[in-house]
């Protein structure tokens, strides 16, 4: 069984490194003291961390139970995209900008009261802040991502409510960073929702009938945005949401040229993508009002930000 935290443990700040970095899943545990080691670890309640291949002075006792063994997968995440999503979407605010699931919220919330709250998807979820926040209005909330790294956490959130992940401070300097559902008011939402790995250029049909779709800072990371876009239509309800957030930065490392929505010269004139977007989707959608700036920013290291300015749109499925 992988060693992790007992309820409650805290990083000692002048000993931060000492456990943690055993919680890891990499790390078993031995539990019990052993005559061959001194100080506290020789006592009955001493617990050790040693990894699989180690050889260890340990001897054992066989018991058997009928008690189902709980395995804890609270390790601290050290992916560094991941663990910069989760300082991003659970973390410290910088600057004083607002958590972006909560800006998005608060700008949504006059429409949401008028559509049916059934159904919401939230694309391209990343580690599930806005999936959960929307739960809150919605009975089921389902968060899509392309990356199964990123669904790992939302799962993980969904079933234990808490997490832990490694911060970059500074070159090899990290911080042990752990943080609950709770501390968001957001445990009693955890049977509202679902993480799964999908294709947002590529739905499965499963994904229909929904009261709103969230699309955050998704756009330009689409390897077919216009693709996604004639295609988003068919999974929502009538007077039902599309939700679109993007900074409209894009690039060719994700999306070839010839996919971008806007962002370029047509016919001599600059394109915008917020044309691009009218005239891909007013066929199908109203858009409900003027669209709205949101702006977020992303923690690196601690003294490096990414501050960006986001535009939202919202539109009504005709
Ligand atoms: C810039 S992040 C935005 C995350 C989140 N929506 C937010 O606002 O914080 C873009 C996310 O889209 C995901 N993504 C990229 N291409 C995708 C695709 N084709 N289908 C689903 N998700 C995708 C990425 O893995 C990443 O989590």
């Amino acid at each position: 069984m992988p060693i992790s935290g007992l309820d409650g443990f805290e990083v000692h700040p002048f000993y931060d490194d000492f456990s943690t970095p055993t919680f890891d899943a990499k790390h078993n545990l031995i539990k019990g003291g052993s005559w061959i080691s001194t100080g506290n670890l020789a006592i009955r309640d001493s617990r050790y961390a040693f990894r699989r291949h180690f050889f260890q002075h340990a001897g054992f006792r066989y018991i058997e139970s009928e008690e189902e063994v709980e395995i804890k997968s609270d390790y601290y995440e050290t992916d560094e995209l991941v663990s910069q999503y989760c300082e991003f979407q659970y973390g410290q605010k910088y600057f004083g900008v607002e958590n972006y699931a909560l800006s998005c919220i608060g700008l949504i919330k006059s429409h949401i009261k008028d559509v049916k709250r059934s159904n919401a998807l939230d694309l391209g979820c990343a580690t599930g802040r806005m999936t959960f926040e929307l739960a809150k209005y919605f009975d089921h909330v389902t968060g899509l991502d392309f990356s199964a790294r990123f669904i790992r956490i939302g799962t993980q959130l969904k079933e234990s409510g808490k997490l832990n992940y490694i911060r970059q401070e500074e070159g090899q300097l990290n911080s042990y960073q752990e943080f609950k559902l709770s501390d968001f008011g957001l445990d009693q939402y955890r049977d509202k929702v679902e993480f799964y790995q999908a294709d947002a250029c590529n739905l499965k049909t499963l994904y229909t009938g929904c009261d709103l779709v969230f699309a955050g800072n998704l756009l330009d990371r689409l390897y077919d945005p216009k693709k996604f876009l004639k295609e988003i239509a068919n999974r929502i309800n009538k007077d039902g949401l599309l939700v679109l957030t993007s900074p409209y930065t894009w690039l060719e490392e994700f999306t070839e040229v010839e996919n971008w929505i806007g962002g370029f010269r047509k016919d001599g004139e600059p394109y915008s993508t917020l044309q691009g977007l009218k005239d891909l989707l007013s066929d199908q959608f109203d858009m409900m009002e003027e669209p709205q700036d949101v702006p977020f920013v992303i923690r690196e290291t601690s003294r490096k930000f990414q501050h960006t300015v986001a535009e939202m749109t919202v539109w009504r499925k005709k």
